[in-house]
C-alpha cells in the first residue's frame, strides 16, 4: 500500500522505523513517502503559515504551500486524501478497514490553528479526528491511521498476530489474556484455558467478551446484541 504524508515535521515520522511499522516498510508491504510541506512554499523565507483574517489568537497554514504539495504528491488524482483534523469522523475500526482497501493515502498533517479552508474545499476528500481532544499538530493522528490501516494490508501481521480475534473486529471488546506461568503472585490463570478443551475455551472467551462489552461499552453491546440477539451476557442470561 501507499501511502504520502505532507507535513511540516518530516522528522516525526521515524517513530515509523521500528517495529512491526518498520517491518513492514523494509519488506515494501508499505511504501511510505513524506514530503515537507514547506519545500513547496514561494515564500523567500518558506514560510508555510499567516495571521488569521478576522483576527484571533495563532496561525493558520497558509494554502499555497499545502496546495502545490497536494498536486505534486497526487499529479493523477488517484489518493484518498485525508486531513487529520480534530472536526472530521472520529476513527474507528471500520473507517481503518475501509481506508485499507484503498491503493494510496494521502495524508495532510495540520499545524497551529489548523489549515486554510479552501484546501478543505478544493485538495481534500474526508476529515479524520482520532477523539475528542486538541493535539498539537496532525502528524500523531497520522502515524495512528498509518499504523491501524497496515495491520491491514497483507503480510504486514505475522502469522501469529491477526486482525480477526481482537477488539472491535467482531463488534465486541476482546476476552482477557494469560500466559506462562500458571500461578503469579498467588492469580492463578482461568483453569479452563489450561484444559485444552476448544469449545469450551471458545465459549468462555465469547462470555468474558460479552460481559466485559456489556459494563465496558454498553453502546457496543446493544448493537451486538441487536446484530446476534441469541448471545447476552452470563449475567443476563442467569436473570
Ligand atoms: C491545534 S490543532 C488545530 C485545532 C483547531 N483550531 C480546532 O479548534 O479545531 C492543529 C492541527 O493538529 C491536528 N489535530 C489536532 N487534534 C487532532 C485530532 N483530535 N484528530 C486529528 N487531528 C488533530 C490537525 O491537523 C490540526 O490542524
Amino acid at each position: 500500500m501507499k501511502i504520502k504524508v505532507a507535513t511540516i515535521f518530516p522528522e516525526m515520522f521515524s517513530v515509523l522505523d521500528v517495529g512491526i511499522m518498520g517491518r513492514a516498510k523494509q519488506n515494501g508491504l508499505i511504501d511510505l513517502e513524506i514530503f515537507n510541506i514547506r519545500d513547496y512554499s514561494t515564500d523567500k523565507h518558506k514560510k508555510t503559515d499567516d495571521a488569521p483574517f478576522g483576527g484571533g489568537a495563532g496561525m493558520v497554514m497558509t494554502p499555497q504551500p499545502l496546495h502545490d504539495a497536494i498536486c505534486d504528491m497526487d499529479k493523477e488524482r488517484k489518493s484518498k486524501r485525508i486531513y487529520l483534523s480534530p472536526k472530521g469522523e472520529t476513527l474507528n475500526q471500520k473507517i481503518v478497514e475501509r481506508l485499507a482497501k484503498e491503493q494510496e493515502l494521502l495524508l495532510v498533517c495540520g499545524s497551529y490553528e489548523g489549515i486554510d479552508e479552501r484546501i478543505i474545499e478544493l485538495d481534500i476528500d474526508e476529515e479524520i479526528s482520532v477523539g475528542d481532544y486538541v493535539l498539537t499538530g496532525g502528524e500523531l493522528p497520522a502515524m495512528i491511521l498509518i499504523n491501524a490501516v497496515s495491520r491491514y494490508v497483507e503480510g504486514v501481521l505475522g502469522s501469529s498476530e491477526s486482525t480477526n480475534e481482537e477488539s472491535f473486529s467482531n463488534g465486541l471488546l476482546e476476552y482477557p489474556q494469560y500466559t506462562r506461568p500458571q500461578e503469579f503472585m498467588g492469580l492463578s490463570a482461568p483453569q479452563v484455558l489450561l484444559g485444552g478443551n476448544h469449545k469450551q475455551i471458545e465459549q468462555w472467551r465469547l462470555e468474558q467478551s460479552l460481559e466485559i462489552t456489556k459494563q465496558r461499552r454498553p453502546d457496543l453491546y446493544e448493537q451486538y446484541i441487536k446484530n446476534n440477539p441469541v448471545a447476552k451476557s452470563g449475567k443476563e442470561k442467569k436473570r
